[in-house]
């Protein structure tokens, strides 16, 4: 290994120069956000969110993980037919199945990426692979040969870089480069790392790799001492060209780097980090709420950027700061991150185009049939609402878009008798098919527990309830009611939403959701599942 010391001009830090470099952001919502524990999305929802990053302008959008299940490589197939603009990545283990399964995937990709990755700490080499130094690098050679033999857009991870030995790493990264791999990806993959240990493990790349100049190199933090985004802004002061990352950071355990929070930090310092990315700020805060409501993976009220408190002042003093001049308090403008001007939207006169146009700018594209049900939707509701508000619109779309692919089980009606001192009593009927069921049942703490009770004895569906929520989707006493409900039925979650102004109605319709979930995804569920943590 020759140690140069010259960086090459494209991954260089610009501190003394005024041209911007521009990072690439790959997302990896879909794979690596995936993975968090509640955040899996079946393929109808996958497809809404692809089509939001894409809008929302990612350089690269990770689709799946295709050989993982038959659920990841019809995503990863889908996502590729359909979704245009970003490079389409797939990932894979460093080996031939995976290789070409992933390139199966991607076929109809307009732009394709195989991702491939090996782990190459001493940790991960003894206790999980059982592979000397000599084999790590021999098997990351052959799997990337493998992979530029389909394309020409390769990237390769050394899974647990920020663990690894430097000396091993420069090396496996020369090798990985000279067989093809046009991206190098440095994970911290267990959130271990601080900053300026990654910017001197980046620098040290970009300064000992003889052939760096013929690849981007590229970031990958998790989140688990808080120091993902820190991290990833280091790893690109020091010279790095892409940074890995989530919306709403949602991903493993802690997290991955939140992809709204390493933006802002870009774009707001851009003096400091001499950077800028393709993204359009604006759909920062409509694509989180979209991952929100879809994974049902809410963001804390103070979370950086998208929270709902992001923006509000609720001091005295930093009022009268910022009716004085707004830049007293505030480093970033609400609007440039997505933050609507104005939450009162329509009422029972305004028309489908107008639905449409509010639908776009909440971000979400609704047409055909779609729109068509959600304004049928929205007319009843305002009949019964004065008016409607953005996230009146929000819980009525997501009640369309995230409905399972088959809606095997849906509510005809049903009426419920309770009271201080009274057994609950529900009158449930249920459509299955052409059929219709009936059952009253007159059991449980109360009605929504008598609810659970006789959706359980229709569908004979029996399930765990392990997290219950009601939200109010807007304000005043009208207000729609949100439910999500996680339940857990043969060791297995699954989650269900429903929506409406009668809260035991939303129960009904979110246990609905979640027993159609079951139905439609146990019979995949048998053929398994493999993690990157598996490789
Ligand atoms: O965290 C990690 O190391 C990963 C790799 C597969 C890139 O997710
Ligand atoms: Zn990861």
């Amino acid at each position: 290994m020759t140690n140069p010391t010259i960086i090459p001009e494209t991954q260089t830090a610009t501190k003394a120069n005024s041209t911007l470099r521009t990072i690439k952001i790959f997302d990896t919502t879909l794979r690596d956000g995936e993975q968090s524990p509640g955040g899996s999305m079946n393929l109808t929802e996958k497809l809404k969110v692809a089509q939001a990053l894409s809008d929302l302008g990612v350089d690269v959008m990770e689709a799946g993980f295709p050989i993982a299940s038959p659920g990841d490589f019809e995503a990863v197939r889908e996502i590729s037919a359909t979704i245009r603009g970003p490079i389409i990545c797939g990932l894979a283990r460093c080996n031939d199945g995976d290789i070409d399964r992933a390139w199966e995937a991607l076929q109809k990709a307009h732009q394709a990426r195989i991702h491939v990755f090996l782990a190459t700490s001493a940790i991960h080499r003894e206790f999980k692979l059982r592979m000397s130094q000599e084999e790590i690098i021999e098997r990351a050679v052959k799997g990337v040969q493998r992979a530029v033999s389909h394309c020409d857009d390769v990237e390769f991870s050394a899974e647990d870089a920020a663990r690894t030995e430097i000396d091993f790493l420069c090396r496996v990264v020369e090798a990985a480069i000279d067989a093809g791999a046009t991206t190098i990806n440095v994970p911290d993959t267990v959130g271990y790392t601080t900053p300026n240990e990654m910017y001197e493990r980046i620098l040290s790349l970009l300064n000992r790799v003889p052939n760096i100049d013929k690849a981007v190199l590229s970031c990958h933090c998790h989140d688990d001492l808080g120091l993902a985004v820190a991290n990833s802004l280091a790893a690109v002061q020091a010279g790095a060209g892409q940074i890995e990352c989530t919306i709403n950071g949602i991903g493993e355990r802690a997290g991955n780097c939140s992809l709204e929070e390493v933006v802002m930090a870009m774009r707001t310092r851009q003096e400091l980090f001499h950077t800028q990315t393709r993204i359009v700020t604006e759909r920062l805060v409509p694509v989180s709420r979209l991952l929100c409501k879809i994974t049902g993976l809410d963001v804390q009220r103070n979370k950086a950027i998208v929270g709902r408190n992001a923006f509000a002042h609720e001091s005295g003093i930093h009022q009268d700061g910022m009716l004085k001049d707004r830049s007293t308090y505030e480093i970033m403008r609400p609007e440039d991150v997505g933050f609507a001007k104005t939450d009162l939207v329509l009422g029972k006169h305004s028309g489908r185009a107008a639905l449409a146009d509010r639908a776009r700018e909440l971000g979400y594209q609704l047409t055909g049939e779609n729109l068509q049900t959600v304004f049928e939707q929205f007319k009843t509701l305002a009949d019964k609402k004065k008016e409607l508000y953005d996230g009146d619109i929000v819980a009525l779309i997501q009640q369309q878009i995230s409905g399972p692919t088959q809606r095997v089980w849906s509510l005809v009606s049903f009426s419920v008798s309770s009271g201080s001192g009274k057994t609950p009593t529900v009158d449930l009927t249920l459509q299955h098919g052409d059929e219709q069921f009936n059952e009253r049942v007159e059991q449980g703490d109360g009605p929504i527990d008598a609810a659970f009770w006789a959706v359980e004895k229709i569908t004979g569906i029996k399930v765990v309830c392990k997290d219950f929520r009601v939200r109010s989707a807007t304000i005043g006493r009208d207000a729609l009611g949100e439910v999500t409900v996680e339940v857990e039925h043969e060791g297995q979650l699954y989650r269900g939403m429903g929506t409406s102004t009668d809260t035991v109605e939303s129960t009904i319709q979110a246990m609905l959701n979640a027993v159609n979930r079951i139905v439609t995804e146990k019979t995949v569920r048998s053929q398994g599942r493999v993690t990157p943590q598996d490789a």
